[in-house]
């Protein structure tokens, strides 16, 4: 990255110290995948580790923010402006099937926006980060959305919405029409990494409805910084980051985009 501010140094310890535990817990789950238990209640246990750590560390760092995290809930902030947005584990389902995609997401919001966020895989030590203003980055790398034009050559993430979901019928619609008119569409199962994949050019662009704040503060600041869009995937006016109806792609081809799936 270039300079990291003191924030984002603390962010990136933070993700490393979790991730630390989180692999030599990803390494035990093997051997409990052959219970008849499964490895549920260890995977409960290990994430909600991982996200007293990450808070102890942030609030220890910067006891006047706030604090808001997938396992352990809300903290107000003194300051009144600034806000940290954690998942100490996100792929939980990866993690929980032995499957080594997961990561740790940790965001800051200042006044309502993004200023800075950290998407750290150990598995494949691919630290992304980005600062609002400053870039986005995997490890010492500058990350450029791709400038891809053609649908037919392009690759999209996308989130299946769980079982009984009331968002499953319309995505699956949007899966039978986009399907025949681009390159391929993966469901890699965790949400961070698809938006810093975004920011990456991995990914040509990603989709999902129902996403919580925790899982995309951090990507949705990678995508931006790597000069990406950010849309809501229902409403022009929404922002997708509060609403959690998402979809990170390139200038070029976010309305034809937007355009497809909404017909569908
Ligand atoms: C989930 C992952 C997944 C996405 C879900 C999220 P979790 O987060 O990001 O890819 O499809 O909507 O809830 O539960 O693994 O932290
Ligand atoms: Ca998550």
């Amino acid at each position: 990255m270039a300079m990291a501010s003191a924030n984002l140094t603390v962010m990136i310890a933070a993700a490393r110290k979790a991730a630390r535990r989180l692999v030599r817990d990803f390494g035990e789950v093997e051997n409990l995948q052959v219970s008849l238990k499964g490895a549920g209640d260890f995977v409960s246990n290990a994430d909600r580790k991982a996200e007293e750590t990450i808070r102890a560390d942030l609030m220890r760092a910067r006891p006047a923010y706030g604090y808001i995290g997938e396992e352990t809930g809300e903290i107000d902030s003194e300051d009144g402006m600034h806000r940290w947005i954690v998942d100490p584990l996100d792929g939980t389902t990866n993690f929980l099937h032995g499957l080594p995609h997961w990561c740790v997401s940790i965001g800051l919001e200042r006044k309502g926006e993004i200023i800075a966020g950290v998407v750290f895989d150990p598995i494949k030590d691919e630290m992304f980060t980005a600062e609002k203003g400053a870039g986005a980055w995997l490890n010492d790398r500058r990350l450029r959305v791709s400038g891809r034009r053609d649908m037919s050559v392009m690759l999209f993430g996308c989130g299946v919405p769980f079982a009984g979901s009331k968002h499953l019928p319309k995505f699956l619609r949007e899966l039978a029409h986009l399907m025949p008119q681009c390159a391929g569409v993966r469901r890699n199962g965790a949400a961070a990494l698809d938006l810093a994949y975004v920011a990456a050019g991995r990914f040509d662009g990603f989709w999902e409805r129902g996403l919580n704040v925790w899982d995309i503060a951090a990507g949705a600041l990678m995508v931006r910084e790597a000069g990406g869009l950010l849309r809501d995937l229902d409403a022009d006016a929404a922002d997708p980051v509060a609403s959690g109806m998402m979809l990170a792609t390139n200038a070029e081809v976010a309305e034809p985009l937007l355009k497809l799936l909404r017909e569908a």
